[in-house]
This record gives C-alpha cells, structure tokens and sequence, in this order.
C-alpha cells in the first residue's frame, strides 16, 4: 500500500521555527558567538576514527543545532537511512535499491535484495578483480608480445571517470608498482590523442568504463583506442589490452569485449557512488588489492559512523544540516570545497557531479515542485592556489560561500617546510573569514582613512576545518563516504530523488539528433530547431565545408 504523500517539509513546525530562529542567529556575529561562549570552539567540534571536524565557525549556535536535528527527524531521515542500508527501492522513478553501502561491506555482513544477498556477489567481484591486480602488476598478464602492462587508460565519463581519476591521484604516491593510470573522458579527440601519445601499444591496458555501456563519449573513445592498438598490435591484440567495467554484457560482448575480461557491478550502484565497485578496478590496478581493501574500510566505517551515530554528533548530517541552514535560510547560492593537498586536487571535480547530480533537482520524491531551494552550486579548487584568485570574493564579495576547508597532518610527499606553510594558510583563512577586520582594528594599524573601507573585511564567512590524519586510502574512503552522506542527508530533507538524473537526458537525446545533422550530406530543414540552433548548425557545417 502507497504511503500517503506528507506535507511539504517548508509547511512543518520544525522548519517554521527555525524561520523564526534565524533573525536571532543573522543579527549576530562570530565575533559575539565566540566571546560570550568560551566553551565554543571546544564543543562545536567532533572526532570520529580519526576525522576531525571543526564547525565552531559557522553562523549558528547550540539553540540552531536542536532545530536542525528535529528537522532531520521531522524528515524521516532515521528511516530513510534504515530503507537505503536494508536495500529498499528509494530510487523510485527507476525502481532501484540504492546499495553503494553494501559495496564495502565485510564479507560477512549480508544485504539482500528482494531475497539476494548482494554482499557475496560484491565480494566475489573483488576477489576477481584483485587476482586480476597481482597478475597485471606481477607481469603474469602480459600484452600481446609479452610485455608486462604498465600504462593502464581508463576510458569513461562523469561516475565512471571522476571517482577513479580522483582516488589515483590521491593515492598515486602509494603505487607500490611500475603502473601509471590515465584518464581519458572527453569525446574531444586531443583528450584521447594526448593519452595515446605518451602510450607505448605494447605495455598499455585499457579499462573501457561505462556502467550503461551505451555512452557516446565513452564508447567513442573505446572505439578509437581499439583502432590505434588494433592498427599497432593486430586484431587478436584486444583480448590482452582491453577489459570492461559494466552492468551491460551484452554491449560489451557487441563491441568485441570478451565478457571473461568484463568486471561486473550492478544497477544497484549509481554512477557517481561507483567508486567502491568494480569502477575502482584502474585504482586497484595502481595501488593494489591490500590498498584497496583499506580504502573500502575507510568507507565501511563511514557508513557505520552515519548509520548508528547519534545526529547530533553525526559528521555527514551535520555536514549537511549545516548546509540546509545555509541554502534555505541564509539564500546561500554556491558551497566552496578547498583541499588543502595538491594530491586532492580532482576532489571539488568529483564532488560537483555527487552532490550537484544528487540534488539538482526541482521537483520532490512525490512529483512536487521542491517547497525550498535544493542543492547549491559546488565549486572550489585546492588551496593554496583558490586564495590568489576567488578568495577575495569569500572575503569581501557579497554572497554568503560557506566554505569545507580539508587539511590533513601529513601528505604523502612533504617537502622541508611546505606542510606547515600549507596548513598555516588553511588556518589563516578560516579565521580571516570568520572574524574578518573591523574598521576600527584598520585605522589602529594607522590605515589612510580614505582606504579603511576598502582594507576591511566584515567576517562572518562560515567554513567547517576537517582535518585527518594523514592523506591514506583509508582516509579517502572515510572522507568520500562523508560527503555521499552528506548529500543523502540533504536529499532527505528536502524530499528529493538524490539517485536518478533524468535532467541530462534531454541534452543527450538532442546531441544524438544533431550529430547526424551536421554530418548529412545536405542542410537540415530550416525549423528543424528553433531559430538560434538551426542558425548555429548552419555556421558550424559551413566552418567545416559542408554549406
Ligand atoms: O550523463 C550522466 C551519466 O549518466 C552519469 O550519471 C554517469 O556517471 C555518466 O553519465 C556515465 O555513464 P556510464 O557509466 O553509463 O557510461
């Protein structure tokens, strides 16, 4: 039986007080939030496994915080998170489970779905997928004339890319092999030709990654390398140099795949939480099959965290409680992620399509109009690079960018004192944000009065610091499993869908349609389009000769 559909979540009493709440915490200042609670900084922080997260310099107080979680709880979000974890169909325009948890879960843990238990088909995925690991970086699975294969391209978009690109350039550094990954994602041929430049055929393993496998950026891409090895190495070279990454064997097996060489996963797993599953194969490759394994236990206990820990000291729901307070009260536009470690620097890229293609959305889980602004736009770059070109729009712009400042205590690579100039910066800018520079502070320093407008800086500009320990795969799995709980906090609050996207579809469609206009041997029809697009069609078949 259909649950009745519940009142929008902007009509409950949880979400009126905290309307009423907000002129309370707005008419105040961090500079006055700090000096009236000495206490605040120490309480208004939180450590789990080694996760630190400091959220004392955020525009709310403790009164904010119990509003926040009795929102949570007027939302369902404790039964929200007990249907995604018990493999209920939550992603209901597709009719999905929504399982990426059960991807790092212990061998012995069970998840069914109507009656399965995915666990043992996940684990026996992995076992696969690390035999294949220790055969490529032992050199027993060679290439076509004998040479061990060190060059591995992966070849996939958004989930299929992101995830992976971002994990091997976190964790490069603990290779343990002679193997290097490339990614290649743009059907913009020089993003494929660049790779295939620096590829020697003889020592190259690609990974064709699509979860559809019916990708025209991906597949494209796969078509052509197959072409450059073929042409290199022979026909009888792909079964060596290719394998798959899918749900789909039978478009593997029609693009001349061998569905032996194909790592499965399964649609339980949306594109951009695919990072635990076999997508992660070209990780794996790189850091091994141990390294891999810690990185799924670094999301295992994540999952945990979020699953039992009490909202008020939950990282992810605070994280994105705090966010809610933000983009529904304060009007917040945009969220900033700034890494503080070069080696997180594809971190922001892979955040934009998890949280951005989660809850872009407009219309709620029962086909409503969503009652309040959803997901903000998420950007950022690492620091300290962000701070000599948008930090000064932080500073002193006029939109509110609550900003995730990620340091860690140690990096990989450390360098004579880089570290701690890294991290002194990390510091500076929170505190400079939070508590900016009063115009009287300015004049004190003997500033010309004319210039003490322009050298003040209001404050108020509220960051979250997390630190971690070190820079581990651990630690990354725990890190992305904090933000994908995130993300799946806000949705539910909201009452949107976080797990389809039909709003990249239209594009798609349109491009399929347009590929073949440019190239036909005549014009298209005027009125094809509307006026601007058949306009444009017509200019670029007349760039390309073809008028
Ligand atoms: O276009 C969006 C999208 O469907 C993403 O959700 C997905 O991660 C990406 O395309 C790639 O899809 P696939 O893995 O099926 O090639």
């Amino acid at each position: 039986m259909a649950l009745p559909t519940p009142s929008p979540i902007t009509q409950s009493p949880e979400w009126q007080a905290l309307r009423e709440h907000h002129p309370d915490v707005a008419g105040s200042s961090l500079r006055r939030l700090f000096a009236e609670d000495p206490g605040r900084a120490e309480r208004l922080a939180a450590d789990v496994d080694g996760v630190h997260l400091d959220y004392s310099k955020h525009r709310l107080t403790d009164e904010t915080l119990r509003l926040l979680v009795a929102l949570a709880e007027r939302a369902g979000l404790s039964e929200r998170i007990d249907a995604m974890f018990s493999g209920a169909p939550i992603n209901t325009t597709e009719g999905r489970a929504v399982l990426h948890v059960a991807l790092r879960a212990p061998r012995d843990q069970q998840v069914r779905i109507e009656g399965h238990d995915v666990v043992g088909d996940v684990h026996a995925v992995l076992d696969r997928m690390a035999a294949f690991a220790h055969e490529v970086r032992s050199g027993s699975w060679s290439g076509q004339t004998g040479e061990a294969l060190t060059q591995v391209v992966n070849l996939g978009i958004g989930g299929s890319d992101l995830g992976p690109a971002m994990a091997y350039e976190a964790l490069r550094d603990r290779a343990g092999a002679p193997l290097t990954c490339a990614y290649v994602s743009n059907v913009d041929g020089s993003d494929l030709g660049d790779v295939l430049a620096r590829t020697d055929p003889e020592r190259a393993l690609f990974v064709v990654c699509s979860k559809t496998f019916t990708t025209l950026e991906t597949l494209t891409n796969a078509r052509s390398a197959r072409a450059w090895l073929v042409e290199r190495l022979g026909e009888a070279a792909v079964g060596r140099h290719f394998v798959a990454v899918s749900t789909n064997r039978d478009e593997v097996a029609a693009f001349g795949i061998d569905p032996a060489n194909m790592f499965e996963f399964w649609d339980w797993v949306g594109g951009r939480y695919s990072l635990p599953s076999a997508v992660g194969l070209s990780v794996m490759l790189a850091i091994g099959p141990e390294r891999f394994r810690q990185l799924l236990a670094g999301f295992h206990a994540m999952d945990e965290h979020f699953r039992t820990a009490p909202f008020e000291a939950n990282l992810p729901v605070l994280l994105g409680l705090i966010g809610i307070w933000y983009t529904d009260f304060f009007d917040a536009q945009s969220t900033a992620v700034v890494p503080y470690a070069q080696r997180l620097v594809r971190f922001p890229e892979y955040l934009q399509q998890l949280d951005m293609e989660s809850n872009g959305k407009s219309v709620d889980r029962w086909g409503r109009p969503a009652a309040a602004p959803t997901g903000p736009v998420l950007w950022g770059t690492v620091g300290t690079n962000g701070q000599h070109a948008y930090f000064q729009l932080l500073h002193q712009g006029t939109r509110l960018v609550p900003c995730d400042l990620i340091g860690f205590g140690r990096l990989p690579t450390e360098l004579g004192d880089h570290h701690d100039l890294l991290m002194a910066n990390l510091f500076a800018q929170a505190e400079a944000l939070a508590f900016g520079r009063t115009a009287e502070e300015v004049r004190a320093n003997g500033v010309a009065p004319e210039l003490v407008p322009h050298r003040t800086f209001a404050g108020d500009r509220p960051t979250s610091t997390i630190l971690l320990d070190e820079l581990t795969p651990y630690a990354l799995g725990q890190l992305v499993a904090l933000y994908e709980h995130k993300v799946f906090t806000q949705g539910s609050v909201w009452g949107v869908n976080s797990f389809d996207q039909w709003g990249v579809e239209l594009g798609k469609a349109l491009a399929t349609t347009l590929a073949g206009q440019l190239v036909a041997p005549g014009a298209p029809a005027p009125g094809a389009h509307d006026g601007s697009t058949d306009a444009l069609v017509a200019h670029y078949r007349r760039l390309r000769g073809r008028a």
